[in-house]
């Protein structure tokens, strides 16, 4: 197998002006909304009139994500050509749109084998944010959709990237770029891991990748076996892994920076399914190959963890993941079986397929017993998130009110969408049992809901949110900023989060 990034570029952030940017190709975002260009000195000149003649003529409208491609050796330009890039609306410039457009400047790049870029950060308000989002966004082109194929694969990432803030603090722009990279290559690293195959990433090489990567990083991995998880009855967990051949694991992560104060501790508990077949419940046919990205709530959770560990996060963070494959095996539980979990609480399965819930439920119980005190969970939950929301919303669940608002405005900062759903005291009744504490399932009706009220069953009555990212976690249709499949959608929230310690420290940049 090739490796799922290629060669990474090589990132500056720099404040010079755009003519003195030595590149191959220089990328300018353009706004759709009166935008003259004004600020790029001597750019038309550069050109040999080409950009003030495109405009005219109406060659170039700055759509989103058109891109105008020119030589600009004149006048005294250092860079080889400009692109100019549809950016939209000036005052839609927010992160999301920012590492979007970033991103289609970094796939059209690859497409042509440029070796170095520039990128002009011009015209927004906070230039330090958008240097970040910039310089995240074009690390994002460098993630390898096709890891398995051996024909068609795009060009190397360039060697060399440089995103220009003219004007602005150098040493902020710098440590922004840093940050951006760090920040993209949490979301490469959690998208790769989505995109591998269910015979490939098995709970055991799961759990092998991610500790790599932790370690790298500088983290403290601990990966507990079965006979661990067993010792730490993790029923929930054990009965959704007995219809695979494939042993469960749970990965836990720590990032316990020296002089961190001791609270609070923030758990972050991420769903690692390898694959969900639905089990004795099983899925239909149609679709199922996406179900390998199960686990894309734990390489969220992993993606983050190596961010703020690189990010010299100064708050404690303990991660949860557990993992297992869903499978409908000789020793699979049945329709009606009956687990007990870490908790104690018992659960009547009635639908194999809600396995999610069931592994976090013993997730969220054993990162108390770690220590966390305030607990976010990531999941590719449930459909009916799905149908509740499309596919490109995030879910928010939660209790109290305070600890879900901290997370709403952390994903606010992060560009992810997220949309805070109630849990009104009905729910946990659609999760009454006749024989057990719980049933596992609440039928059709508010899905996304009931399985959210029966994760709080496992919250300990502590600050608790939980993001059920099934649509977002893998995009259907090809984008110019994306290709068709995983998003690594809530890494970018979790790392805020954690950088932010809980919501009590200011966010770095602007
Ligand atoms: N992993 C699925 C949820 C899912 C579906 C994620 C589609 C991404 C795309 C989860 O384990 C599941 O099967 N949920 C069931 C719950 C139901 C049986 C109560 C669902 O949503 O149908
Ligand atoms: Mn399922
Ligand atoms: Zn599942």
């Amino acid at each position: 197998m090739k490796p799922s990034t290629s060669a990474s570029t090589e990132f500056v952030g720099v404040t010079t002006s755009a003519d003195q940017l030595a590149v191959d190709l220089l990328f300018l975002p353009v706004f759709q909304d009166a935008d003259d260009l004004a600020d790029v000195t001597g750019l038309d000149a550069a050109t040999g009139g080409e950009v003030g003649r495109a405009r005219s003529r109406g060659e170039f409208l700055a759509k989103l994500y058109d891109i105008f491609l020119t030589p600009a050796s004149a006048g005294g330009w250092r860079a080889g050509r400009v692109a100019l890039v549809g950016a939209g609306r000036l005052e839609d410039f927010a992160p999301e749109r920012i590492r979007r457009v970033a991103a289609a400047c970094g796939h059209y790049a690859r497409k042509r084998r440029v070796t170095s870029i520039g990128f002009l950060v011009r015209r927004v308000a906070t230039p330090v944010r958008a240097s970040q989002c910039v310089a995240d966004g074009l690390v994002q082109a460098e993630f390898e959709i096709g890891a398995y194929k051996h024909d068609g694969a795009p060009g190397p990432a360039p060697a060399r990237a440089v995103v220009a803030a003219p004007g602005a603090d150098e040493a902020k722009i710098a440590e922004a770029v840093r940050r951006g990279r760090i920040i993209g290559r949490a979301a490469n690293l959690a998208k790769s891991l989505a995109n591998e195959p269910g015979n490939v990433l098995t709970p055991r090489e799961f759990a092998a990748r991610v500790s790599a990567a932790a370690e790298a990083a500088g983290l403290a991995v601990d990966v507990l076996d079965e006979s661990r998880i067993r010792e730490r009855g993790m029923g929930l967990l054990l009965g959704v892994a007995q219809g695979s051949a494939e042993p469960p694991r749970v990965i836990v992560i720590r990032h316990d920076p020296p002089g961190a104060p001791a609270t609070p501790v923030i758990g972050l508990i991420g769903k690692g399914v390898t694959f969900d077949s639905g089990g004795i419940s099983i899925k239909p046919a149609e679709g199922m190959e996406r179900m390998k990205s199960d686990m894309s709530g734990g390489a969220a959770v992993a993606g983050a963890m190596c961010a703020l560990a690189e990010l010299g996060a100064a708050c404690r963070v303990v991660a949860v993941i557990p993992t297992t494959e869903n499978m409908p095996g000789g020793h699979a539980i049945r329709p009606g079986d009956v687990l007990t979990g870490a908790s104690g609480k018992t659960v009547e399965v009635i639908n194999t397929d809600a396995e999610g819930r069931l592994i976090l439920g013993d997730a969220l119980w054993y990162a108390q017993e770690l220590g966390a005190t305030h607990l976010v969970d990531v999941a590719t939950l449930t459909g009916a998130c799905m149908v509740a929301l499309g596919r490109t919303v995030t879910g928010l669940f939660g209790q109290p009110d305070a600890w879900v608002q901290t997370v709403e405005q952390a994903a606010a900062r992060a560009g992810d969408r997220v949309w805070h759903m109630p849990i009104y005291e009905e729910a946990l009744e659609q999760l009454r049992s006749e024989i057990a504490d719980l049933l596992n399932s609440g039928g059709r009706m508010g899905g996304a809901v009931t399985a959210a009220a029966f994760l709080r069953e496992f919250a300990g009555g502590r600050p608790w949110a939980h993001l059920d990212i099934a649509g977002p976690a893998w995009a259907e249709t090809k984008e110019p900023y994306q290709p068709k499949g995983p998003t690594g959608v809530a890494v970018r929230v979790l790392i805020e989060l954690g950088m932010t310690r809980g919501g009590s420290n200011p966010a770095p940049g602007d």
